[in-house]
């Protein structure tokens, strides 16, 4: 990772201006890890924003800088936004292997369909680049494990999957109960993302409701790796899967209005037996994904029973974590705001509030922090690992056969 390096004249006039001494010190002892963007979406959007204001996170010894992005189609104005905000920008392609060619290029962070995260995942850790890309980690089962069978052969990449809502400050608390073994016996978890917009009939298809650049998958693997992000962390691993999966809009108009086939799955509910890996008490697991959840926007929630004590928390309420703790007398579920109580210390004050943006920023410092310090800050504050992608693959592959088959499907054993 590179470091500031200024010419003594140059490091002298800026001590000379004084106020922005302390800046120098700080950003000289300041480690730099240049990145490139492939797929300049709308999460590539959110990734170069995040590195834009890194400065919000005073404490970080190690700061993304983009130098190079990659986009499918290279226009003026498609690439104008990324141009005029980053300046450190020094490379603009549409040929992501060019983009990989780039030896300044140190990290790459990759947001393109899911039919692209083979072919591009593979390439970028056979290149050497350490890489955070998006979800599910390849369209299938079959992806992933090549994307794995390339991670061992390049250990010295640091290979990690995105996934933001762990790092809401109230999922930060809840990860903090299971590492205190705060819930006992656990009794049942359930999980969940919901969307409301595909209720609409007349939305316009796109890239994420077809198959073949989607996957077989549907909103399982748009919607799934986010719900199975906290249980996972925790050790929650489903032994079996029962799915009911439901394609409520079949068809779907195109961009020029003519209606068109849309077969993805648009609602998955998967009722699972897991087992905690620490205590191998088994209990019932449910997860829904649904992109037709009539008042839904964007409701990523969590809930867990257990014997000693409960909580949930939702996206629609961010702010606020609510928890029961049973000492054998009441009953009774308490509400706590909780505010901006971020893992990687923020300028915003605590009591601020914290939104997905936050969210995401946070899950950029892990990526750096983890690289930087060669381990996660805590074991609920690293990013998704490559392992914990190939627990949902199995789980979602086995759900596809249990909706065909219309019977309970077996996982087997958790094999890396
Ligand atoms: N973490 C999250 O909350 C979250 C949210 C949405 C999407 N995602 C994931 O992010 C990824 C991208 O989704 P998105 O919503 O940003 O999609 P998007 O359609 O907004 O962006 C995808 C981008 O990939 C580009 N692209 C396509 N083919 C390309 C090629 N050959 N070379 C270079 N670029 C190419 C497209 O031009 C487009 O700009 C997916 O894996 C998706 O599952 C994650």
């Amino acid at each position: 990772m590179a470091q500031w390096h200024l010419t003594k004249p140059v490091k002298s006039l800026i001590r000379k201006l004084g106020i922005w001494s302390w800046l120098l010190d700080e950003r000289c002892q300041m480690k730099t890890l240049h990145f490139g963007i492939i797929g300049c979406g709308m999460m590539g959007r959110e990734f170069a924003s995040a590195a834009a204001r890194w400065f919000h996170l005073p404490d970080m010894s190690v700061r993304p800088e983009i130098v190079a992005i990659c986009r499918r189609t290279i226009s003026a104005e498609k690439i104008s936004w990324f141009k005029d905000n980053i300046p450190t920008l020094r490379q603009v392609t549409s040929d992501y292997r060019e983009l990989l060619d780039n030896r300044d290029v140190e990290a790459v962070y990759i947001a393109v369909p899911h039919n692209l995260h083979q072919e591009f995942y593979c390439a970028a850790i056979e290149a050497g680049k350490h890489l955070m890309g998006e979800k599910p980690f390849g369209i299938d089962k079959k992806a992933n494990d090549a994307i794995m069978a390339r991670i061992r052969k390049h250990p010295d990449c640091l290979v990690r999957c995105s996934s933001q809502f762990m790092f809401f400050p109230a999922v930060q608390r809840i990860g903090q109960m299971i590492e205190a073994d705060a819930f006992g016996t656990i009794i049942e978890v359930n999980v969940g993302f919901l969307h409301g917009s595909d209720l609409n009939p007349a939305k316009p298809i796109s890239w994420k409701r077809m198959v073949e650049y989607n996957g077989e998958y549907g909103c399982m693997g748009d919607l799934g790796p986010h719900v199975c992000s906290v249980p996972f962390r925790a050790g929650w691993i489903p032994v079996n899967v029962r799915a009911v999966l439901s394609n409520i809009m079949p068809k779907r108009p195109n961009l020029r209005g003519e209606m068109v086939p849309c077969e993805t799955w648009d609602n998955a509910t998967l009722l699972c037996e897991a087992k905690d890996s620490n205590s191998g008490d088994v209990f019932p697991f449910t997860l829904r994904t649904h992109r037709v959840s009539p008042g839904q926007r964007n409701n990523w929630y969590i809930e867990v029973l257990g014997t000693k004590a409960c909580a949930r928390f939702s996206t629609k309420d961010a702010n606020t974590l609510e928890t029961l703790d049973y000492n054998g007398r009441e009953q009774a579920w308490q509400k706590i705001e909780i505010g901006h109580e971020v893992t990687f210390k923020s300028i915003t004050p605590g009591i601020f509030q914290f939104g997905v943006s936050d969210a995401i920023l946070q899950m950029c410092a892990a990526f750096l922090y983890e690289l930087d310090k060669g381990r996660p800050f805590t074991k609920f504050s690293g990013c998704i690992t490559p392992e914990e992608t190939t627990l949902w693959h199995r789980l979602l592959t086995a759900a596809l056969k249990s909706h065909k088959s219309g019977t309970t499907v077996a996982l087997g054993r958790v094999e890396y």
